[in-house]
C-alpha cells in the first residue's frame, strides 16, 4: 500500500505538512502510550497481533460447517456491527454473487427499520435454508433487536427450537447486555467483542471475521494484512502511511477543506467507503469539529456528483483509492464499422481506460481546486483489504488526536435514541413525549 501526496502540493506547503506530521507522530505515540482521550477503547491497536492462529482455524472450521448446510446467511447488526463485514464481503465477492446461485448468499438485517424490508426478507427466506449471526456489542440496540426477534421466531417456527439454536450465532459483550443474557439462556454459540474495542474498530474481531469466514474468505490472510500494517504504522516517523494520511487531512482541514470525499474506481469497494465514512465521521465529528465524510464511486458518480466536485463550493478534498491490478483480463473489442469511433481503443484493457479516467479526473479536480490524496493498493484480495482496514483505523485514531477529540466515543448518537424512545412511549420516558410533540 502506498500513499501519494503529489496532488496536494499546490494546496499545502511543505512547512504546513511538516508541522502536522510532527503532531501526527506525537498522536501516534500517545495512542501507543495509552494515555490519551478514550484510552479504554484502544484494544484495536494490538488486536491483529493478539489473534491466534488456533482461534482463526477454529472460527473458520465452525463457519465452514455452517456454510455447507445453508443457502443464506443473515448478519444482523447496525453501524460498526455490520459495515465492516459487509465492506470486506462485498469487496471480495463476485459482483453477481447475489444472482448467480453462490452459496451462502450473504444478506443483512437490523441495519434499518424497514417494515417492507423485513417482510420481503422473511418472504424470501421461506424456501431457503438459512442461519443468523446476530451482532451487538451493547446487546440493546433497537434496530438489530427488532430484526432478531422476527428472524428468531421465523427460524424456530421453521426448524423447531433445537435446530434453530444451531443456526444462530451471537457476537456480543463478554458479560453484559440483553443479547448476552438471551444467548446464555438459549445456548447459542457466542463470540466476544472485547470490552476495549469500539463498534467501528471491531471488524477484525468476530464481528467481522465470523461473517467473512461464513462467506468463504480467507480470514488468516485478512488478519496477516492487518498485522503487517500494524507493524508499519507503529513507527514514529514520516514514512508511516497512517501518520502521513492524518497529517495531510489535518493540514487541509486547517485550510477550511472540511469535506473529504473517498473516491474509488473499483465498484466492489463501494461498502469499504461506507465503512470508512462511519469510521471517520463518527470518530471525528464532535465538539463542533471534524471533517464531514462523503463517498463516490467513479466513474459512475462522475456523471452525477462530478459537476459539484469540479465546480461547486471549494471546501472539498478527495482521497482516491486506486487498485493497481485487476483479477481478470478483458479488453475493448474492435467493430467493423467503428460507428462510435472507439476502435482506437480496441485491444486495450478496460482497466487501462479506467486508469486514464482516474488520472484525467484527478488532474481536472486539482485544476478545479480540489486537493487529491492517492492511496494505491496492489489488488483487491484478503491481504490488501486487511492492510487497508488497519491503515484507516490507525489513521483515524491519529487524526482524531491531532484534532483533539476523543475518536472512540459517539455521544451524539444518543440524541435521536432518546427522542425515539420517548416518542414510542418507552416506560420511564413519561412527560418527554408531550414535550417533543409540542415542538
Ligand atoms: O461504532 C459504533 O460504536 C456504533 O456504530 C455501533 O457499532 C452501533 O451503534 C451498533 O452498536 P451495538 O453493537 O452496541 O448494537
Amino acid at each position: 500500500m502506498n500513499i501519494n501526496l503529489q496532488y496536494t502540493k499546490a494546496f499545502v506547503s511543505e512547512q504546513e505538512l511538516a508541522e502536522n506530521t510532527q503532531k501526527a507522530i506525537a498522536a501516534n505515540k500517545l495512542l501507543h502510550a495509552g494515555t490519551g482521550k478514550g484510552n479504554d477503547f484502544l484494544g484495536w491497536i494490538e488486536l491483529p497481533n493478539e489473534i491466534t492462529d488456533d482461534f482463526l482455524t477454529d472460527l473458520q472450521s465452525k463457519a465452514n460447517k455452517l456454510r455447507s448446510k445453508i443457502d443464506v446467511m443473515i448478519t444482523v447488526g447496525i453501524g460498526g456491527s455490520y459495515l465492516g463485514a459487509k465492506a470486506v464481503i462485498d469487496s471480495l465477492s463476485d459482483s453477481f454473487a447475489a444472482y448467480n446461485g453462490s452459496k451462502p448468499a450473504m444478506l443483512y438485517a437490523g441495519h434499518n427499520i424497514g417494515e417492507d424490508y423485513m417482510a420481503e426478507l422473511v418472504n424470501f427466506l421461506k424456501d431457503k435454508s438459512y442461519a443468523v449471526t446476530v451482532i451487538s456489542k451493547s446487546g440493546t440496540t433497537t434496530e438489530p433487536a427488532i430484526a432478531f426477534r422476527i428472524l428468531k421466531a421465523d427460524l424456530e417456527a421453521k426448524y423447531g427450537k433445537e435446530e434453530a439454536r444451531t443456526r444462530i450465532v451471537a457476537v456480543t459483550d463478554q458479560s453484559r447486555g440483553a443479547l448476552k443474557t438471551l444467548a446464555d439462556q438459549e445456548g447459542y454459540q457466542t463470540y466476544v467483542i472485547p470490552d476495549n474495542v469500539g463498534g467501528r474498530y471491531s471488524v477484525l474481531t468476530p464481528v467481522g471475521l465470523y461473517p467473512i469466514a461464513v462467506a468463504g474468505f480467507d480470514i488468516k490472510a485478512l488478519v496477516k494484512g492487518a498485522q503487517d500494517m500494524a507493524k508499519i504504522t507503529s513507527e514514529n516517523n514520516s514514512e508511516n502511511p497512517s501518520v502521513v494520511y492524518a497529517a495531510i487531512r489535518n493540514a487541509l482541514y486547517n485550510k477550511d477543506f472540511n469535506i473529504e470525499i473517498l473516491a474509488n474506481y473499483h465498484p466492489k469497494l463501494h461498502f469499504m467507503a461506507e465503512w470508512w465514512k462511519q469510521l471517520y465521521g463518527e470518530s471525528e465529528g464532535k465538539d463542533g469539529k471534524g471533517i464531514f465524510t462523503a463517498a463516490v464511486d467513479f466513474s459512475t458518480d462522475l456523471h452525477s456528483m462530478g459537476q459539484y466536485i469540479q465546480d461547486g463550493r471549494r471546501n472539498l478534498f478527495e482521497t482516491v483509492i486506486s487498485v493497481a491490478q485487476q483479477k481478470y483480463d478483458m479488453r475493448v473489442p474492435a467493430t467493423a464499422d467503428d460507428l462510435d469511433k472507439l476502435n482506437y481503443l480496441a485491444g486495450r484493457h478496460i482497466d487501462d481506460i479506467n486508469k486514464n479516467a482516474e488520472l484525467g479526473t484527478v488532474l481536472a479536480h486539482i485544476e478545479g481546486g480540489v486537493p487529491n490524496i492517492k492511496i494505491e493498493i496492489e489488488k483487491v484480495d484478503e491481504y490488501n483489504i486487511g492492510q487497508l482496514i488497519y491503515f484507516f483505523e490507525k489513521g483515524c485514531g491519529i487524526s482524531g488526536y491531532v484534532l483533539d477529540v476523543n475518536p472512540f466515543d459517539q455521544p451524539g448518537v444518543e440524541a435521536y435514541k432518546r427522542n425515539m424512545f420517548a416518542l414510542l412511549g418507552k416506560p420511564g420516558t413519561e412527560g418527554e413525549r408531550d414535550k417533543l410533540l409540542g415542538k
